[in-house]
């Protein structure tokens, strides 16, 4: 599951030394593991096997690299979807609309529009005002808009307060005691066709208690609505977490044997469940499939020292990855070429590890114990597959890295870097 390992001191993704790879890309630099990604993909497809009728629909967002919606469409992922934007790059990847569901609170008339003509699989509605918008769209087009109500079962998860959805603070959803009633508005609408129902509570949740409070809360009302309108899927979000501490000390073997063990802890009390609901299930994980597929590769430009701090400022920075910045996020940092464990620890420092933009947010790690690293030295940021890239912008007019995939012994420039060039594309003086 987990592929990125030393050997001989060096840090390797599967079979490529990453060292020598930098010498071809440079730093700073995506590298992805396919054999990762399949893995995960086919570790969450056998927890649910016994389902029977289930489906992954891969939450786009999470990382839509097109080599990477292809792999996982040839792995037999369907897609979850958040704008036209995303539905373009899948079918671009050789994904199908009658594929995709449509999730967001804010979808516009143009992307409803594109999504119908395309043949979206669902709408996953977040409001009575969209209903209405798309209602009248498909109406204009003379066809029949499928549709799914997002419910807020309004359930507490642990996880950080900017990727938590499920409560009715949050803009997300529609409110759990609404249902019902919205559901008969769209059996009364003429161009809406009801196909489901969805939820998604938050984001990088360890613990199977509030999946499993969302479901048991909204069991009984799944099975009501699909009495009265037969439903052909019930979608229960994303928000399977990962590992991101410790990845590299467990070898190979424990870290598996964890994420494992967190698996079969979701499965084991969600299948039943969900069994009872004899209905279709949905998943939509994002970040459980490619989160820990990811590094990004950097190299220390300087070491500088304050009368408070030491400071490692390396070549990429919070446009790179936000999540640090953004959500307090932890990414574990790791040298390319590793000393013995030993001989590190005994030296080990505490540093700040700062990318060059012009923030005081720009960090990647903050008094973080690593060994005594140089310029020139090469890290790895790891567990960065899922919401680095796409998280990435141009602040400071910092061209974005590359994106690297790794499937066996070889090594594919999956988006090259950009050029200077592409940073004024679309821009013109006056
Ligand atoms: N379905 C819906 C409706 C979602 O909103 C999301 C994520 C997912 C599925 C996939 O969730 P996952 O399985 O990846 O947890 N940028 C943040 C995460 C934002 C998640 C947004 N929604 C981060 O870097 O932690």
């Amino acid at each position: 599951m987990f592929s990125f390992h030393y050997l001989n001191n060096v840090l390797h993704g599967e079979g490529i030394n990453l060292e020598s790879l930098l010498k071809e890309v440079g730093t700073p630099a995506y590298v992805y593991s396919a054999r990762s990604i399949r893995d995960h993909f086919r570790e969450l497809n056998h927890a649910f096997a016994p389902l029977e009728n289930y489906r992954i629909c891969y939450a786009v967002k999470a990382n839509s690299n097109l080599t990477i919606l292809r792999l996982l469409q040839e792995e037999g992922a369907w897609f979850d979807i958040v704008s036209a934007g995303e539905l373009f790059k899948v079918l671009r990847a050789g994904g199908k609309a009658a594929q995709c569901t449509f999730a967001g609170v804010g979808k516009m008339s143009h992307e409803i529009e594109y999504a119908l003509d395309e043949g979206i699989y669902s709408f996953n509605i977040e409001s009575e005002e969209e209903l209405e918008l798309i209602n009248d769209i498909a109406k204009r087009r003379g066809l029949k808009a499928p549709i799914a109500l997002r419910v807020n079962p309004d359930v507490d998860t642990p996880t950080h307060h900017y990727i938590s959805t499920g409560k009715n603070k949050n803009k997300f959803g529609i409110a759990f005691h609404r249902i019902e009633e919205i559901y008969a508005k769209v059996a009364a609408l003429p161009h809406l066709a009801i196909r489901g129902i969805q939820t998604h509570i938050g984001s990088q949740i360890l613990t199977a208690t509030p999946f499993l409070e969302a479901i048991e809360k909204l069991a009984p009302l799944v099975m009501k609505i699909h009495q009265r309108y037969g439903l052909e899927f019930f979608s229960i979000g994303g928000g399977l977490g990962i590992l991101y501490e410790g990845v590299l000390e467990k070898n190979a073997q424990s870290l598996e044997e964890q994420e494992n063990s967190f698996l079969k802890a979701y499965a084991h009390a969600l299948l039943r469940p969900l069994k009872a609901l004899r209905l279709p299930i949905f998943f939509e994980p994002g970040r459980f499939l490619v989160g820990n597929a990811g590094v990004l590769l950097t190299q220390v430009l300087y070491r500088k020292e304050t009368s408070e701090k030491n400071f490692l400022i390396v070549d990429a920075g919070m446009n790179d990855l936000i999540r640090p910045a953004l959500y307090q996020g932890h990414h574990d940092i790791k040298p390319l070429k590793a000393k013995s464990r030993e001989q590190e620890e005994s030296l080990f420092e505490k540093v700040d590890v700062v990318g060059p933009v012009c923030e005081s947010g720009d960090f990647f790690a903050r008094d973080r114990l690593l060994p005594p690293l140089h310029a020139g030295d090469k890290l790895a940021i790891l567990s960065v597959g899922a919401y680095g890239m796409v998280m990435g912008s141009n602040y400071n007019a910092r061209p974005l890295p590359p994106e690297i995939l790794l499937d066996g012994n070889t090594a594919k420039v999956i988006r090259r870097r950009q050029r200077w060039e592409d940073l004024i594309q679309g821009e013109r003086t006056l």
